[in-house]
């Protein structure tokens, strides 16, 4: 393969001075995030794969890769560069993009991995930063001391206090350009929070994730998940993440799920060298080919026969392009997963992949919970192979910080179908998060009325609910105003006044998963977390004719309600006057559980603003506004996920309900709200606040205050400095968010409040 020659692509423009060195997340899904970092050569979309160029070895020549790659940013080594006489004087007279002949961001490394394979290196700390400085890198890196998975604790400790120890005459020798300030630690979950921790204090730009090249080599994915889990928590979240030397795309997923921005690769080139392919699912060999995995772009007219013929440098050179166009194929993959809010829902396919990779999932998607549930198997739900992730005898400390972290940024509800995928359904982080907020904020009516020692649990069907659902709750409202309605989903109970939530009304799966008989034991502890664990259960299948007639039956057997004979003259018929007040019922309870579910509204507040409401219903039953007895329009909910959109009257009615003061600081940490202390406190200052009358978006950097409780598209309401409101919107961030970043979109504004 000749040099490429086809079109050229323009080179970047530098970003605005005030701009540079600055990260800002333009979309996420959970705590996957994609970001655009400002550099000196234009602004880098994350997640970025930059590919490890060798500067005496070029398999691909970096032109290429900026022109036919669309590649933003590469990484090498200032160290070998330091070492060359030649190379050194060309950098140093010409700068290190002309050296690469690269426009693009340029990332170099410094010498800490030569010193991992090699022993010592003979550069000083000092000296490796500020000549890469000079060479004009746009992110340099400090000389780490590399700790690997044999050392012992007290080996690996050692390394982290050193590498802490030069870390802030590292930031003082790179002036005004970013570096990278890698976290080590071994596989001591003590030491990645130490060297986290410690690392955050100093003004890095990036942080990159050390010493796990042989973690990936002997493919402990379990432990990589491990080292990402005791470290991501702990940095600033405005600062981008790289997973130093991971470049096999098998990893992107859940390294991306988990909060990695950046990888570098020298796997494409290394890999093509003895012929083995990467792909997703982990690497081929070329050997053994007759026909490629999967077509590439690159030899879309040859076949794996033909590539087997060539020299070994047109094969390699041939093969390393292959492996490029893969590694970044499933890059956009993930990009586009975490836009479409799918991207958990890839890391589970792919763990099926690799054994090592599915151990590390189950790890993930277990381990932590259980502990922080206090559970001895999760569920019934949580069958066999989830139980072979539990570990057997020490684990090396508490996983619960980690994956709350996860959790608590996650969006809930989402729009549109949750495809059953087996037991790792259960697991995924936005449907525990959406459990949680079930769990935490709904409560059962306090109303003492008829059947209040009984919940009906209805199960057999699909959504919707509704249709089906409807005229049953209106005659129990009536008859049995004390009864607790539930649906059982495959996702866990629900209350019929969140019939059309998600993620329980939208589990896309086969009939047999609705159709299997209820598991009692497995009832009784929802039942128990809803506050409903001392009630009678009665079961009704919804599947099949005549559901009305079956419920009433089955109250009636339950002694719940007495024989219901609804011919006009029996003085227990429903007439039209008190089946419109029961519908009003049901109506406000609907609306008022969500006020309390996604807005965090106390329940009592919630039912009282609703106490005299009414409602605006479609032809189809469903209702779209709800008024209060003021007249006032204050919310509607959702069709496409089941949520609540508020509105500007809305907001002013939440406004008025807050009990606590209004936040004074940006908050250290994040925190779950007080029960029923309704939705987040945005303070913005004097200059934001005529903006965000008129509707615009709040943006990062005009935030004076926040609460610590604020979660990504969760309704927040937005103050001035006296605490007055300006307007409401979905917020864009985690409180730490809200803390670290200094540009981009803090909240969508989706109503302002004119003066
Ligand atoms: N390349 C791969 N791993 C590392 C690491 O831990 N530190 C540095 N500086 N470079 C690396």
């Amino acid at each position: 393969m000749g040099a490429w020659k086809e079109g050229r692509r323009e080179d970047p423009k530098p970003c605005r001075e005030q701009d540079q060195g600055l990260f800002e997340i333009t979309g996420r899904d959970g705590r996957a995030r994609l970001g655009r970092l400002h550099t000196t050569h234009g602004v880098l979309e994350t997640p970025a794969l930059l590919p490890v160029i060798n500067p005496n070895i070029r398999t691909i020549e970096p032109r290429e890769m900026w022109d036919r790659y669309g590649i933003g940013a590469l990484i090498t080594n200032s160290y070998i560069i330091w070492k060359h006489d030649e190379l050194k004087q060309k950098a140093t007279a010409d700068g290190v993009h002309k050296l690469l002949d690269f426009p693009g961001v340029v990332m170099t490394d410094s010498g800490t991995f030569q010193s991992y394979i090699y022993g010592d290196v003979e550069v000083g700390v000092e000296e490796i930063v500020e000549f890469q400085q000079s060479i004009g890198v746009d992110i340099a890196t400090m000389l780490d001391v590399f700790s690997r998975p044999d050392m012992t604790h007290e080996q690996v400790e050692h390394c982290v206090d050193e590498t802490l120890e030069r870390a802030a005459k590292s930031v003082l020798a790179s002036g005004s350009t970013m570096l990278n300030g890698p976290i080590q630690g071994g596989l001591f979950k003590d030491l990645r929070t130490k060297s986290a921790k410690g690392m955050a204090e100093h003004q890095f730009a990036v942080h990159p994730i050390g010493g796990i090249v042989p973690v990936m080599e002997q493919h402990r994915y379990k432990d990589y998940a491990k080292i990402m889990l005791a470290s991501l928590p702990y940095l600033p979240p405005e600062r981008p993440v790289h997973m130093f030397g991971c470049g096999h795309p098998m990893l992107f997923p859940m390294s991306i799920a988990l909060g990695a921005d950046l990888f570098d690769s020298a796997a494409y080139a290394l890999f093509a060298r003895d012929g083995r392919l990467l792909t997703p699912w982990g690497t081929e060999r070329i050997d053994s080919m007759n026909d490629w995995p999967m077509m590439m772009p690159c030899v879309a007219t040859i076949t794996p026969i033909e590539v087997k013929a060539m020299s070994k440098e047109e094969r390699t050179s041939l093969l390393a392009r292959y492996n490029l166009e893969m590694t970044l194929s499933e890059l956009s993959r993930c990009k586009q997963a975490i836009r479409d809010g799918t991207l958990w829902r890839l890391v589970e396919r792919r763990s099926h992949q690799h054994p090592a990779l599915r151990e590390a999932f189950l790890w993930l998607s277990t381990r932590p919970q259980q502990a922080m549930m206090k559970l001895k198997m999760l569920d019934d739900l949580i069958l066999n192979d989830r139980d072979a992730g539990r570990e057997r005898g020490p684990d090396s400390g508490a996983w619960e910080e980690g994956w709350n972290w996860l959790v608590h940024a996650q969006e809930t509800p989402r729009k549109g179908g949750e495809p059953w995928g087996g037991e790792d359904t259960f697991v995924r982080p936005q449907i525990v998060s959406a459990r949680r907020n079930l769990i935490e904020r709904w409560t059962p009516l306090e109303n003492q009325g008829r059947g209040c020692e009984s919940v009906l649990i209805m199960h057999g069907s699909s959504g919707p609910w509704r249709e089906r659902l409807s005229d049953i709750m209106v005659r129990i409202t009536h008859h049995a105003p004390g009864l607790e309605v539930l649906i059982l989903t495959p996702v866990g109970l629900v209350p019929y006044s969140l019939e059309d939530l998600n993620p329980f009304a939208h589990i896309d799966g086969p009939d047999w998963l609705w159709r299997r008989r209820p598991n009692l034991s497995w009832i009784r502890r929802e039942l128990d977390r809803l506050h409903l664990g001392e009630r009678k259960i009665i079961t009704v299948d919804m599947l099949g004719d005549g559901i009305q007639a079956r419920c009433m039956e089955a109250l009636q057997q339950a002694g719940v309600v007495d024989a219901v004979d609804d011919t006009e003259s029996s003085p227990t018929h429903l007439d039209r006057d008190g089946r419109e007040a029961a519908k009003l019922i049901v109506y406000r309870r609907l609306v008022s559980d969500k006020l309390s579910v996604l807005m965090n509204v106390e329940s009592q507040a919630a039912r009282n603003l609703l106490a005299d409401a009414t409602f605006v219903v479609n032809r189809q039953g469903r209702v779209k506004n709800a008024i209060t007895g003021a007249g006032a329009h204050i919310a509607s909910p959702r069709l496409g996920d089941g949520g609540l959109s508020l509105t500007d009257e809305g907001a002013v009615a939440l406004h008025g309900l807050r009990k606590l003061e209004a936040p004074t600081q940006m908050p250290s940490s994040t925190s779950q709200p007080p029960k029923g202390a309704g939705p987040a406190w945005v303070m913005v200052n004097e200059d934001a606040e005529p903006f965000v009358r008129q509707g615009r978006n709040v943006f990062h950097g005009f935030v004076l205050a926040v609460d610590p409780w604020i979660r990504p598209s969760q309704t927040c309401l937005i103050v001035n400095k006296s605490g007055a409101l300006l307007g409401h919107g979905l917020a864009n961030g985690t409180a730490d968010e809200f803390t670290g970043f200094t540009k981009g979109i803090a909240v969508k504004t989706r109503g302002g409040l004119s003066l």
